[in-house]
């Protein structure tokens, strides 16, 4: 068995930087051919930056909108934690308002929020030691849960994976991506696919280019060419992340994860949800109660800027959807395994 220290020769990519007066973020809407970061300096850059997928990923949202409170704290004079929190909440209200399925990014403004009750003079040090713990306990969950997700799966395994949930999702190291990291380094997983992920790319742009500069080889296929691949005997497990994961497991993620769990289940291959306990929203009893974000149809009307569709034509473009805890097989948190994940299977683990 590999160690988790093992596995950094297999996690390369960073996607959030803090240099001491700025957040430094990979532009992922750039990726794969330009790596640039871009460079805030306020809480509302901050926003924008979540909104427009430069920083995307539910666990880096919450990284970054983190961050994004200590830089709102530069514009703020008062002398202790109470006072600030009045002062911030507005920049926060705008933060957490910039993307609404993945729980993560209200889960660490609430982090956030809570450090500055009953902190003194040093209120701003406060934000920066707790948007600094958030970062390196989401690294540190992401190894956990390799090691715990890639012992579920048998030697000589092929999985497919959708969206991008590795380093460039995460603080590092990544979550269905991370079991992807650590199955290979283990010699568990021999064949890795990766879905395309229309309409934004992720898969195409993102995953696959990350799994290059690890060197760990990985295949492409269309969205469409799932159930085909999976009819074909090559995948044993589909693993994928999740942006919230309510309390009786249905799994709100990347639109088109809820067709690969339909068409997994009609094939017998197994489905995985990997996440770390900030995805988890045990307030939300179903799937149905989850937002889903509907974002600009252009995305869908347009390759890179340039319609190539019919000028008249509409679209819908909601780019998250929910998988029913009935088709997922596992929940891998940093917490354990929650197998056939049910309200009571969750709560073992997520205790009132
Ligand atoms: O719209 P995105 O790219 O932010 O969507 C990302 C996903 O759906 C991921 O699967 C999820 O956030 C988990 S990332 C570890």
């Amino acid at each position: 068995m590999t160690t988790p220290l093992d596995y950094d020769r297999f996690d390369h990519v960073r996607p959030i930087r803090w240099t001491g007066d700025a957040l430094e973020l990979l532009d992922q809407r750039k990726l794969p051919f330009t790596v640039e970061y871009v460079r805030c300096t306020g809480s509302d850059e901050v926003a924008d930056a979540i909104h427009a997928l430069t920083v995307r990923g539910a666990p880096a949202i919450g990284i970054a909108a983190a961050w994004g409170v200590v830089l709102a704290a530069r514009s703020v004079e008062v002398g202790e934690g109470g006072a600030a929190a009045a002062q911030l909440e507005p920049a926060l209200q705008r933060l957490n308002a910039a993307r609404p399925t993945a729980v993560n990014l209200a889960w660490a403004l609430a982090r956030m929020r809570g450090v500055l009750v009953g902190a003194g003079p040093d209120w701003r040090q406060v934000l920066e030691r707790e948007a600094q713990a958030i970062t390196d306990e989401d690294l540190a969950a992401n190894r956990r849960m390799g090691q715990s997700g890639a012992a579920l799966i048998a030697p000589g395994s092929g999985v497919l994976t959708h969206c991008n949930t590795g380093s460039l999702a995460t603080a590092g190291f990544g979550t269905a991506l991370g079991v992807i990291r650590a199955g290979v380094a283990d010699g568990r997983i021999s064949r890795v696919f990766a879905g395309e992920t229309r309409p934004w790319n992720q898969g195409a742009r993102l995953t696959v280019w990350e799994l290059q500069q690890d060197g760990i080889d990985a295949t492409l296929i269309a969205d469409a060419a799932a159930a085909h691949l999976m009819a074909s005997g090559q995948v044993q497990w589909v693993i994928v992340g999740a942006d919230r994961i309510c309390a009786n497991g249905d799994t709100a993620n990347k639109i088109g994860t809820y067709a690969l769990a339909i068409a997994a289940r009609h094939h017998g291959v197994k489905f995985m949800v990997v996440a770390p306990s900030s995805t988890v929203d045990m307030a939300t009893a179903s799937g149905d109660l989850i937002a889903i974000e509907e974002r600009d149809p252009a995305e869908l009307l347009q390759f890179r800027g340039e319609r190539v569709v019919a000028e008249g034509v509409r679209a819908w473009n909601p780019v998250f959807d929910v998988t029913p805890h009935t088709l997922i097989d596992a929940i891998v948190t940093e917490r354990g395994v929650v197998e056939r994940p049910d309200t009571s299977a969750m709560r073992v683990h997520f205790p009132a």
